[in-house]
């Protein structure tokens, strides 16, 4: 059973500046709600009840976002604004167990999951970054759930990859292994934005992973590097010690909203969805003669 997840989001959010110098980057509007409304139902639709956030100073309005506001809530039922009021309610009601911890160092991806370990209290648990959006038929991290419960192997991990062109490749981490099912690697070797030169492969990890809690033993053995903690560090030196990580093929389609291009093109596909704002943007195409 998969019951917890954790949501680095203390990050500083650089490739979007200057916008996040006041708002955090996973509050940024998709078409009707922030980023991080999108990643949270995905691991809501796949199960899992206890949310655990971490974030950083500044970062508190992700946390206000999901908790009540009862000002809020008095205020529009005075005012007679039952829709505002039931769409309000919606989002404060869907996370059942909401946990709050604090980075309170910017050490890299390692250490924010690390400071996870007291709140997963020893149990398998995934980890799903707040800028990485996956649409699909089945949420991505359910299709993950899945394969895990369906190994037979124990204590074993999954990391979520995809294929990218080799241009890409120095921006993920980037995994070495066997096929041993259609969509199932398991992985010998992994690597932290290696050049493509260096890389052994195009298949990168995007942000969903589900460990076994080992995971903070190594973590709190790797090395810092440039400042930094590397989760790929971690996983890494889980496998050398014969723990089996596989990596998964999801199926749907990947967006990463944390750089400006990324943003506008989660944006257009989102919005794409919705007939009438499909309609929309083909008119305004049109008439504006932008081809
Ligand atoms: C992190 C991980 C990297 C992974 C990527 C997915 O990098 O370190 O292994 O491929 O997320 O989005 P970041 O994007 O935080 O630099």
């Amino acid at each position: 059973m998969i019951r917890k997840a954790v949501i680095p989001v203390a990050g500083l959010g650089t490739r979007m500046l200057p916008v996040t110098k006041v708002v955090p980057k996973e509050l940024l509007n998709i078409v009707d709600r922030p980023t991080i409304e999108y990643v949270v139902d995905e691991i809501i639709a796949s199960g899992i009840t206890t949310l655990i956030f971490i974030i950083s100073q500044g970062k508190g309005g992700i946390i206000d976002y999901f908790d009540t506001n009862l000002n809020l809530r008095s205020f529009l039922k005075e005012r007679g604004k039952f829709d505002l009021l039931k769409k309000v309610e919606e989002v404060e009601d869907k996370i059942e167990h909401l946990i709050e911890v604090r980075q309170k160092v910017p050490e890299g991806l390692g250490h924010a999951v690390l400071m996870a370990e007291r709140a997963v209290e020893n149990e398998p648990f995934a980890v799903v970054l707040g800028d990485d959006l996956v649409d699909g038929d089945s949420p991505c991290l359910k299709q993950m759930i899945d394969i895990y419960n369906h190994l037979s192997t124990k204590n074993h991990s999954i990391i979520a990859v995809e294929e990218v062109s080799r241009e890409d490749i120095s921006r993920y981490g980037i995994v070495e292994g066997e096929k041993i099912e259609n969509n199932l690697i398991k992985i010998k070797r992994v690597v932290e934005k290696p050049s493509p030169e260096e890389a052994p492969s195009n298949l990168a990890i995007i942000g969903r992973y589900i460990f076994d809690p080992v995971i903070f033993k190594f973590l709190k053995k790797i090395p810092k590097v440039h400042g930094e903690y590397q989760l790929t560090d971690a996983i890494q030196l889980m496998i050398e010690n014969g723990y089996e990580v596989y990596a998964y093929l999801f199926k749907g389609i990947r967006f990463d909203t944390g750089n400006k291009e990324g943003f506008f093109k989660t944006f257009l596909h989102y919005a794409t969805k919705n007939p009438k704002l499909k309609e929309i943007l083909i008119r305004f195409v049109k008439e504006n003669k932008i081809c």
